[in-house]
């Protein structure tokens, strides 16, 4: 009798956090269907997605089984808010170092090879070079998942195959520059990834049809991906979060959300690879006083590359004198971890002024909440464009022509006051609570993305 496991899945994630989190939601999702799954990584940032993960059952996670391969040590400096341009430059040596997971992975694969009928090595796009040696064996194959929107993929595309005219998408020629978003030797670290892509079979995309329909439909045709299979799978982040599981240990934010009227909180929070210059701090916060909405405001550093080494000198960003007793009641500032899924999943919570990540952009949509978008670095100002233009479920707080001058508060303000109490932002919220329903009607039952996630578990398990 063949003894042999059908398929497993060995998931290769990229080392920061918005990227740590999609791979390790996507094995949940993949392990519920009984397929053992494998988390590659280092050992502090494999306990970084473990001890940061939110939403899913304890017992989910410990069937993965997850592989602490040694990297060389990396410097992990803290990141720098003053620095030419927001890209976290910081945990470029943490990116190099987990190149050196291309041995490691090699030598896992090798060892699965024999007791498992096919092995689907799921990695991010920027793992690619790490992932290489799949090819060499015998029953790998390999498979791209993009923790990006279909729109800023597509965008990329389109652009190297030289912007041809397409109907009904003339927004892609209104694209803000790339300039700012990124830095040489990253770009350059990118480059090194796509000679590696054209190995895998397909691409995994954590988005889905209600919000990016028309660019997954662009993304099939062959003369842009070739003859290559999608799978459209998102949103990835689980979208019924059990409270009940952490009711003794309920987090004070959660708390503070539980006394407010439904959809009258403003959630701040700029994902985990941004720290705010103090000038621009004090503007946030004044913005934010000014408004008179009731906030939470998470204001805490970039992460740092290994997150568990302690800074000697770890600062405290400044607010203005006697600020936090000023807002006591109204505003929550959290300086540090906060469960933004649970935040944003609240009934109180009415809307999010946002970095927009691609997480927090996802995030947001499948729970409802309309956004006010201030992009920072990478993808974050097209994805603005697709929360605000093409969605139309948020409002824009600054222009990226404008991305090196401080935002005065007055202009935070009336971003907040357009998206919490005009007539505009009521009918942003009101398109943010369809698409949301949509969004996690299309992860339940028989929507579109449980269909796609099920051909895609028949399609590696063929
Ligand atoms: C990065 C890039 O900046 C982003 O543009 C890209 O699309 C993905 O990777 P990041 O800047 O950290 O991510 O932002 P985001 O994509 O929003 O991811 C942050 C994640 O951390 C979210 O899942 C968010 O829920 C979580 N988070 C952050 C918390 O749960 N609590 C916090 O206190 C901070």
């Amino acid at each position: 009798m063949d003894q042999k496991a059908p398929v497993v899945v060995v998931v290769v994630p990229f080392p920061a956090q918005g990227h740590l989190n999609q791979l390790l939601h996507f094995c949940c999702l993949i392990s519920s269907y009984g397929i053992p799954v494998h988390y590659v990584g280092s050992a502090t940032h494999n306990r970084q997605a473990k001890d940061r993960v939110h939403g899913w059952d304890p017992l989910t996670i410990s069937n993965i089984h997850f592989h602490d391969f040694p990297i060389p040590p990396f410097l992990t400096p803290p990141p720098n808010p003053h620095a030419p341009n927001r890209f976290p430059v910081h945990l470029q040596p943490a990116f190099d170092a987990s190149s050196q997971l291309r041995d490691p992975l090699a030598a896992l694969l090798r060892s699965l090879s024999p007791t498992s009928r096919r092995i689907a090595v799921v990695h991010d796009p920027l793992m690619a070079f790490t992932a290489q040696d799949a090819v060499s064996v015998t029953n790998a194959e390999t498979y791209t998942l993009h923790g990006v929107s279909a729109f800023v993929v597509f965008y990329h595309i389109w652009k190297s195959f030289g912007k041809p005219t397409f109907p009904g998408i003339a927004i892609l020629n209104d694209l803000p520059s790339l300039a700012g978003c990124s830095t040489d030797q990253f770009l350059g670290f990118i480059a090194r990834q796509y000679e590696y892509m054209k190995f895998d079979s397909g691409h995994i995309y954590n988005t889905c049809r209600p919000m990016e329909g028309v660019f997954l439909d662009l993304l099939a045709q062959e003369q842009f991906t070739g003859n290559k299979k999608q799978w459209a799978i998102g949103p990835l982040n689980p979208i019924v979060l059990d409270t009940s599981l952490d009711s003794d240990r309920r987090h004070k934010c959660l708390e503070w959300l539980d006394k407010q009227a439904p959809g009258s909180v403003l959630y701040v929070a700029f994902g985990t690879t941004v720290s705010i210059p103090d000038d621009q701090i004090m503007e946030i916060a004044i913005g934010l006083e000014s408004s008179k909405q009731r906030f939470i405001w998470v204001l805490r550093e970039a992460d740092k590359g290994d997150i568990y080494v302690e800074e000697e000198e770890a600062g405290k960003a400044k607010l203005p004198n006697g600020y936090e007793e000023r807002v006591e009641g109204v505003g929550l500032i959290e300086r540090d971890w906060a469960p933004q899924l649970e935040i944003l999943a609240h009934p109180s919570t009415g809307g999010f002024l946002s970095h927009c990540g691609w997480n927090s952009c996802i995030e947001s949509i499948s729970m409802g909440v309309p956004i006010a978008a201030w992009p920072m670095h990478s993808d974050q100002p097209r994805n603005t464009i697709l929360v605000t233009e093409v969605l139309k479920v948020g409002v824009v707080v600054r222009e990226w022509a404008q991305r090196d001058e401080v935002v005065p508060s007055a202009t935070i303000e009336s971003a907040i006051s357009k998206l919490m109490v005009s007539e505009e932002g009521e009918g942003m919220r009101r398109r943010a609570e369809e698409l949301g329903c949509a969004v996690r009607e299309s992860v339940s039952g028989d929507g579109a993305s449980r269909i796609e996630l099920e051909s895609f578990i028949a399609h590696i398990s063929r």
